[in-house]
């Protein structure tokens, strides 16, 4: 353990898609960094954009009270890519110069940065523009490459369970094929958990190519052995062959056509990203958040704070940035499920 500094001055943002449980984690920092270090905590307003326009607030111990059970972020948040693009102009002071900049004027000894794969990239060319920076992974995805886990995840899945459990009573009643799309970006993490939790008959992950023709057969399948309705899991980033519709419409269409069977389909959209955390993302957002604080106050900057065997360790960022978590088609999840007769499209 290197010496601990206390009354460091931390800058904290969260960028990226929100996710439950961002409030949690910026409770962690800021009380263990007011009460155990006696640091002083700015508030940095949506994202990197904050840090370009120089938008920013002192947190005291107060403002942190009440937060743990909010959804969203009190900060704020943007999709704002400072490496992307700037600077190109004759005369433009390129954005990752302004954060430097604004940075020193801030009077900043760190930057905490919480987000998903896009924020972890920047922090890491933050970092190697010169800046101490401290990541924490959130995302409903769970797609950021070095953890086990991202806090949003648990409570996504919470969610899209709950939606699967209440579609089985409709479909049930209408003998129908109920197909649900959920959200995970290129990743199949939360499709495969939820469709497993919620006992889905068909679960299509992007890591795992599906076949028309195979789904047909098994739906139909299904109809011949007397099993009234069938539901079908499917992730957004899976193969859409049209752009103008969904893939769950897409899918719900090219069902019906091709079995007789009537089908509904449902995107579920943003509320997998809503309200408040669950309990499991409470206690892993406030584990990362005060394992950020103790990095900080040794100086150990340049990581990302992330959870191995259910450990809390740290990652360098040179090693996370710029990959990408995906369920490995052999993952034991998957093969469970096929030897339970759940069908992956293949
Ligand atoms: O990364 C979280 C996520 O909700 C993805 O699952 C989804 O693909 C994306 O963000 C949606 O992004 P936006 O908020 O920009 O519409």
């Amino acid at each position: 353990m290197g010496k601990i500094i206390k009354g460091q001055r931390i800058g904290i943002l969260t960028a990226g898609g929100d996710c439950p449980g961002i409030n949690a984690a910026i409770r962690g920092v800021g009380k263990t960094a007011i009460i155990k270090y006696g640091m002083k905590l700015v508030g940095i307003s949506d994202g990197f954009s904050g840090m370009i326009n120089k938008e920013y607030r002192e947190l005291t111990e107060k403002d942190l009270s009440g937060i743990l059970t909010l959804g969203g972020t009190i900060l704020g948040t943007s999709r704002e890519k400072p490496f992307k693009g700037s600077g190109k102009g004759k005369n433009e002071i390129s954005k990752p110069k302004l954060i430097r900049e604004h940075y020193e004027q801030m009077g900043l000894d760190c930057l905490v940065c919480i987000g998903g794969n896009g924020t972890l990239k920047t922090a890491y060319l933050l970092a190697q523009e010169g800046l101490n920076v401290v990541g924490i992974p959130k995302t409903i995805d769970n797609d950021v490459w070095g953890t086990d886990l991202t806090f949003g995840f648990s409570s996504a899945v919470n969610i899209a369970t709950e939606a699967i459990d209440r579609l089985h009573s409709t479909a049930n009643s209408h003998k129908r094929i109920m197909i649900i799309e959920l959200m995970g970006h290129n990743a199949g993490w939360i499709a495969l958990h939820s469709g497993i939790a919620g006992g889905g008959d068909v679960i299509l992950i992007p890591e795992i190519q599906y076949d028309e023709d195979k789904i047909a057969e098994y739906l139909l399948h299904r109809a011949n052995e007397n099993k009234p309705y069938s539901i079908v899991v499917v992730a957004e980033g899976i193969k859409n062959p049209t752009k103008d519709r969904s893939v769950a419409q897409y899918l719900s269409k090219r069902i019906s056509e091709m079995t007789g069977l009537e089908s509904r389909e449902t995107v579920l959209g943003y509320i997998q990203r809503g309200g408040s955390p669950s309990p499991s993302d409470r206690v892993l957002a406030t584990r990362y958040g005060t394992t950020a604080t103790d990095m900080i106050a040794e100086r150990d900057f340049g990581k990302m704070v992330a959870l191995k065997n259910n450990e809390i360790i740290s990652v360098p960022l040179s090693e996370v940035a710029g990959k990408t978590k995906l369920v490995e088609p052999d993952n034991t999840l998957v093969i469970q499920a096929k030897n339970m007769g759940t069908s992956f499209g293949e």
